[in-house]
């Protein structure tokens, strides 16, 4: 994302305008939208644009979701066709940060598919401690990478299982976890680490008690333990720098936006990523494909466990 622009223009974002016009939305009070919304060329002028102005490149996402979410924006301001929203936006620039919002889906939970979670906890996590003791050089080190990490929940949930099954060897093994995403407004929740009592519903009540203090407006603060051990940078996978080393990288649930070909590109950067032998998990419906396909191992196919 264009760090220019985003300090800038996220000043005046208002958060409950977003949410107020949801619900205008699902009480079907907004407008009708004309035939020709589905010009061709308006679109990708449209992608064009917010490419231009904010830095983020939608236009290898696939074409029906970003659409589909287009329509929201265009009904909730009153706009008829992808040219008026053009316009539009000309004269309102806080409206590319509503677009933003609404296109990149940060939806997300601690535990998120919490059955998959057995396996991390079970063999994918104790085989990457493992290996990383039996490399003979000085403290034994883990890098873990969580892309498009939205709001946290994912690399904390990480960093918990970690503590849970290290206890106190934690602070034998120089543990690094990188959280990162392209959404500034998710990064800067992640990093004050503080939720709602609903979004812990996938967290063990003793899970809880153990790594969350309750401050006194009833919100619940990740421990400094926890927190000290995840780090969050803004990142494109798209077209962000490259990195390289980690143990285990976690990509879930961003890919299946993306075209084919810009999957292949992806899984070839998360290929590189890894350290040989290294693990890559992904969402449950996400697969490497290409010749992606060809440079993974899948361990464990229902939970998306891959190995380099
Ligand atoms: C559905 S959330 C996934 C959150 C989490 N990984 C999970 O599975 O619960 C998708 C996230 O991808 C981020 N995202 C979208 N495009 C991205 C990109 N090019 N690079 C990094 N993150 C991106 C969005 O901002 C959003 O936070």
């Amino acid at each position: 994302m264009n760090p220019a622009w985003c300090e800038r223009e996220t000043r005046g974002f208002d958060i409950h305008k977003l949410m107020c016009e949801a619900s205008q939305k699902r009480r079907g009070e907004l407008q009708e939208l004309s035939p020709d919304i589905q010009s061709e060329e308006a679109f990708s002028l449209l992608m064009e644009r917010v490419y231009q102005v904010t830095g983020q490149d939608f236009r290898q996402y696939k074409d029906t979701t970003i659409k589909h979410r287009l329509e929201t924006r265009l009904r909730l301001t009153n706009n008829k066709t992808y040219q008026e929203y053009l316009d539009y936006l000309d004269k309102h620039r806080e409206e590319y940060n509503y677009l933003l919002s609404t296109l990149l889906i940060n939806v997300t939970q601690f535990f998120r598919d919490k059955n998959d979670w057995r396996i991390i906890r079970e063999k994918v996590l104790p085989e990457i401690i493992a290996r990383s003791k039996e490399r003979k050089s000085g403290t034994p080190s883990i890098n873990i990478w969580s892309i498009a990490c939205a709001s946290g929940e994912e690399p904390y949930s990480l960093a918990i299982i970690l503590r849970e099954i290290l206890g106190e060897e934690t602070e034998k093994i120089n543990i690094r976890i990188y959280g990162t995403d392209i959404d500034e407004a998710s990064l800067a929740k992640a990093r004050k680490g503080v939720y709602d009592k609903s979004k812990l519903e996938g967290v063990a009540p003793e899970l809880v008690e153990k790594y969350f203090h309750k401050n006194s407006s009833g919100k619940y603060r990740v421990n400094a333990d926890i927190k000290d051990m995840v780090k969050f940078l803004r990142h494109s996978i798209i077209n962000g720098d490259n990195f390289a080393g980690f143990d285990f990288v976690i990509c879930r649930n961003l890919l299946i936006y993306f075209t084919r070909q810009l999957q292949e590109k992806v899984y070839l950067k998360l290929y590189k990523a890894l350290r040989p032998g290294g693990l890559l998990w992904l969402g449950k419906a996400e697969t490497p494909v290409g010749k992606a396909a060809k440079l993974f191992h899948c361990l464990y196919y229902k939970e998306r466990v891959y190995q380099r």
